[in-house]
């Protein structure tokens, strides 16, 4: 396997499928930058994965491969240190998902939690599309070709790893020695950020995110929205910090915790005002997306530059997928002219 150097491999990827949010600002962005100087990191824009439940709506996959590279780039991931690469332009991975196939029950597949969920979710439940009922085996071939010992993750993956570890320990078995390293999740901190309605979640489809281009306008429309202590009327009356979106908000993106605490004493005791918490609030998050948004705007003025990362990272990642490929035909014994 090339890794020359001794840092562990980080395999995570996305589904292309709309612009990124601050949502995955702090689920996952914030973290990878900080990770690809300490790993060998890879991330896989997983269009196919993408196609398993938008395959009405291939053009907007391929749009948002670029949005999601561009968003990727803006937020600060350097592609001399990370590569970035398009899943459906690496072909290893569809030949190891067609031999992990066999290493895997129907019923296995359909007892993952977060496939059960997404089923529901998307009104499959008596026409599941063949494509998605085994995208976990997609993702296990995604991590097992690139060895990645480490797949930083939103907590609704946690079943896709396990999954993935029960396949390595199979295809291990048959071929007789640990050839493919088992992974682990990496959970950031704060994996999750509600919505600014409060909604448990920030998703696009519920129509409460907070994108990473968002001009300040949209920041004050989205902070003025936020749910707070609907008990706190005057702002001398003691307010409620848990459950306090502003509070959530401020916790996530911040930069001076001590500050913070002491915003929240104040909340606490009365005396604070919902409109100042939230004033703070969308100061920081207009100096958090404003370098973003103005690099978002310099990158997309290049589209040819975005074609040349991707086309460069994939070309790189072939290499990988299509060793771990060969290593897994040999090992398995299967014939390779
Ligand atoms: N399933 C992941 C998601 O929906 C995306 C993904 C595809 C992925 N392949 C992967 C994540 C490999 C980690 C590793 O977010």
């Amino acid at each position: 396997m090339s890794n020359q150097d001794s840092r562990p491999i980080i395999l995570t990827g996305d589904r292309p499928t709309g612009q990124l949010h601050l949502g995955h600002f702090v689920g996952s962005l914030r973290s990878r930058v900080g990770l690809q100087d300490s790993h060998h990191q890879h991330l896989l824009l997983a269009d196919a994965q993408a196609f398993t439940d938008n395959a009405d709506n291939f053009e907007k996959v391929r749009r948002n491969i670029i949005e999601v590279a561009t968003d990727y780039l803006a937020v600060g991931i350097d592609p001399t240190k990370t590569t970035i690469c398009v899943q459906s332009s690496l072909p290893a991975l569809n030949e190891l998902t067609m031999l992990y196939l066999n290493f895997v029950s129907v019923a296995r597949l359909e007892r993952n939690p977060t496939i059960k969920a997404e089923i529901q979710l998307r009104g499959f439940e008596r026409d599941i599309p063949a494509g998605f009922l085994c995208y976990p085996i997609a993702q296990a071939a995604d991590i097992t070709a690139f060895k990645a010992t480490v797949v930083p993750v939103g907590e609704d993956q946690i079943p896709m790893i396990e999954q993935t570890n029960e396949m390595v320990r199979r295809i291990n078995r048959q071929i007789g020695h640990d050839l493919i390293p088992e992974c682990k999740a990496l959970l950031s901190n704060m994996s999750r950020l509600p919505g600014f309605d409060g909604k448990a979640k920030m998703s696009k489809s519920l129509g409460n995110t907070i994108v990473l281009d968002a001009t300040d306008k949209d920041i004050k429309k989205a902070v003025n929205a936020m749910y707070t202590d609907p008990n706190h009327l005057r702002v001398e009356d003691p307010g409620q910090v848990e459950g306090n979106i502003v509070f959530t908000y401020l916790d996530a993106f911040d930069p001076n915790k001590d500050e913070v605490a002491e915003l929240k004493e104040h909340y606490r005791r009365g005396g604070l005002g919902d409109g100042t918490v939230k004033k703070r609030l969308e100061t920081v998050l207009k100096e958090l997306i404003e370098p973003i948004r103005e690099r978002r705007i310099e990158l997309a003025k290049d589209p040819d530059y975005i074609m040349d990362i991707l086309r460069t990272g994939t070309e790189k990642c072939r290499d990988i997928t299509q060793q771990t490929l060969d290593e897994v035909k040999t090992g398995l014994g299967v014939f390779h002219f």
